[in-house]
């Protein structure tokens, strides 16, 4: 199947972007610093879907995160890339269907999704482009 080449650069800090992988929306972020610990100061153990910010991105990549834009509940395409302050209780995404939260690596925090936004397969071919698939 086809991949989806991605470039980053002009992402912002705090800036998250839709795009399209096999006709699927993807959410492509940058997260601050400040967002970077917020997802490391929560234990991965006390998580419905166990991981932590580092198993969710590439080493030396922490700060972009990589999901698709699909609620592991029932597909309903989650607020947060795009829609400014929409972030959710947790201050990542938040699906207005049946009200899921996710934090700021995209994992389930409240709400009926039974898992983390699914992370796809993906590498950096440069600094700056991310090839997905
Ligand atoms: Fe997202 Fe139900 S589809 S909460």
């Amino acid at each position: 199947e086809s991949s989806t080449e991605i470039d980053v650069s002009a992402i912002q800090p705090g800036q998250a972007v839709k795009a399209v992988f096999r006709k699927q929306p993807l959410f492509v972020r940058r997260l601050t610093p400040k967002e970077v610990a917020e997802a490391d100061a929560v234990p991965a153990s006390s998580l419905r879907d166990p991981e932590s910010l580092e198993e969710r991105t590439k080493p030396g990549h922490k700060d972009m995160l990589i999901t698709m834009g699909v609620c592991t509940h029932l597909g309903c395409v989650p607020l947060g890339a795009g829609e400014g302050e929409v972030k959710g209780e947790f201050g990542g995404y938040f699906c207005p269907c049946h009200g899921s939260h996710y934090d700021t690596a995209a994992r389930i925090r409240k709400g009926p999704a039974p898992t983390n936004l699914l992370v796809p397969e993906y590498e950096f071919t440069s600094e700056t482009t991310v090839t997905v698939g």
